[in-house]
């Protein structure tokens, strides 16, 4: 099939999607080039694995320049009052520092010293008032970067018939819990529901919950979903949600732990994962350091190593219990996400009570990972301390410490996986879908058609392009992966067979 399908697209040129070749999942060569762009003000510099040259930031003057001195003083305490008649002239300047930077140095400041990757990580991402997915659509050409779902309907599609196989495995429960953590702009959840809207006895027995921490994104996967609002009690106070896609009802939530439990839970999180916060660790003289974040004199953000263990040593230690001895001497630097963890843990649990299973699809690595914290801003990767708030921050999902997490916290559980997303597709029948849609299209959808599916389950850069070179679309196949937890009474669930 994909040979016929190729050869079909050999007679096109592949212009019509073109901006989708800037995701920045798509593009290793330039990942490299970015990692070499993490500035530390240092002396040291090592070759690390992935033959990335970084500077090590040994030297501990960096550190000590900070106002106050983790070091006991033993000397009074005398209060400097100078400056209160005599004001600095520069704090008359007008700062053109965003809310957020502001927000962050603040952190900085008030704690006397810097603040781990993963706290400024998360501030980025999803300070309430000024974090990069809270105000606004980020996807798609006009944003940041794109996602599987926005390349094509078929991906929803295909994971909704994983979801409609569980939920045969599952004995067709009268009534389940869907849940989407992260859902975007809502897309994967509307194609899922089109594509299984003739099984209605599938369709009617779900009750669709997002889990998403933005007010912008939220407003976006109502309309997404075409969603009308029913006043659900007599009094009109509370109101809920109905996808007219499928009839499904629709509601909202902050967190995991607030989606209602008591029901069987399927629970789906594509590129969920990626954008949960991360704490790095270097290997130093002393041992392994975190890797946080401070404020340089020139004010801008830089790198320092902790003098001093930190709360996320606890989870590293974890983490390398996890894998051989073998596996992190090989390593200078290791990302650990306790976030991960914790999530993983909470699914494992809700799948254990309940029933059900959950989807895990992200970019990442089925082994510890070193240092994949990239900044992505209007498709380009940027460097991470630059601008915060004005570019995503991702990183590559650790899949054996998902395993490990859910393993530990329930024996109801089974973990399938990581296979990589092309295989999962492969297997659920995407070569069928393709094959059905281009039946009856045009010539501009059967264009989008083929570039979607090469993004999707395709291996580098598209060997049928005629475009330029820098616009050819790039194979996400392998570097996406799939992994399940399930309630071992469901047995394994397709296509982990
Ligand atoms: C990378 S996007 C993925 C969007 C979508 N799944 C897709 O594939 O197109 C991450 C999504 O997770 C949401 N998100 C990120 N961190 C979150 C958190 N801590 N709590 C709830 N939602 C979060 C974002 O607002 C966004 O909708």
């Amino acid at each position: 099939m994909l040979t016929h399908l190729l050869s079909r697209a050999l007679a096109r040129r592949f212009a019509a999607s073109a901006h989708y070749s800037t995701s920045p999942i798509f593009a290793s060569a330039t990942a490299s080039f970015h990692r070499q762009s993490l500035f530390f003000s240092s002396s040291s510099s090592s070759q690390i694995p992935d033959g990335t040259v970084v500077q090590h930031l040994e030297n501990e003057d960096v550190l000590n320049q900070r106002p106050f001195s983790s070091e006991p003083s033993t000397s009074t305490i005398s209060i400097d009052r100078s400056g209160l008649c005599n004001p600095p002239e520069h704090s008359h300047e007008p700062s053109s520092d965003t809310e957020l930077i502001k927000h962050l140095k603040g952190i900085i400041k008030f704690r006397g010293g810097p603040i781990s990757i993963a706290e400024y990580m998360e501030e980025v991402l999803t300070n309430p008032k000024a974090g990069f997915y809270i105000n606004r659509d980020v996807f798609g050409a006009e944003g940041d970067f794109i996602t599987s779902p926005e390349v094509s309907q078929m991906f929803g599609e295909m994971v909704g018939v994983w979801a409609m196989c569980l939920w045969e495995q599952m004995g067709r429960p009268e009534k389940v819990n869907l849940v989407e953590l992260g859902p975007g702009r809502g897309t994967l959840m509307a194609d899922l529901l089109r594509g299984a809207s003739k099984l209605k006895n599938f369709t009617n027995s779900l009750h669709v919950h997002f889990v998403e921490c933005s007010p912008a994104l939220q407003k976006l996967q109502h309309t997404t979903l075409k969603c009308s609002d029913e006043d659900n009690k007599a009094d009109g106070v509370e109101k809920s949600s109905v996808s007219t896609l499928a009839g499904t009802p629709v509601s909202w939530h902050p967190t995991l732990e607030q989606v209602p439990s008591g029901l069987p839970t399927i629970i789906i999180a594509h590129e969920f994962y990626d954008a949960l916060p991360v704490h790095q660790f270097q290997r130093a003289s002393r041992g392994w350091s975190e890797k946080m974040v401070d404020v340089a004199e020139d004010s801008t953000f830089k790198f320092v190593l902790s003098p001093q263990p930190t709360p996320a040593a606890l989870y590293l230690m974890k983490r390398c219990k996890w894998s051989s001895s073998e596996e992190i001497a090989k390593l200078n630097q290791i990302e650990i996400c306790p976030k991960a963890m914790e999530l993983t843990q909470t699914i494992a649990e809700k799948i254990s009570s309940d029933g059900g299973g959950a989807l895990i699809i992200d970019y990442g690595l089925n082994g510890v990972v070193s240092d994949s914290l990239q900044a992505i801003r209007k498709h380009k990767f940027v460097n991470i301390l630059d601008n915060p708030g004005s570019a995503d921050l991702s990183a590559y999902v650790d899949f054996p410490s998902i395993r490990h997490a859910a393993e530990e916290v329930s024996g109801n559980v089974a973990v399938y996986g990581p296979m990589t997303q092309s295989q999962f597709l492969g297997s659920l029948g995407i070569n069928f879908r393709v094959e059905a849609l281009l039946e009856n299209c045009t010539d501009e959808q059967a264009e989008s058609l083929r570039t979607g599916y090469w993004r999707l389950v395709g291996e580098g850069e598209a060997p049928f392009w005629e475009g330029p070179d820098e616009e050819a679309p790039i194979g996400m196949g392998t570097r996406y992966m799939a992994m399940a937890i399930v309630n071992k009474k469901h047995g394994t669930p397709v296509p982990f067979l």
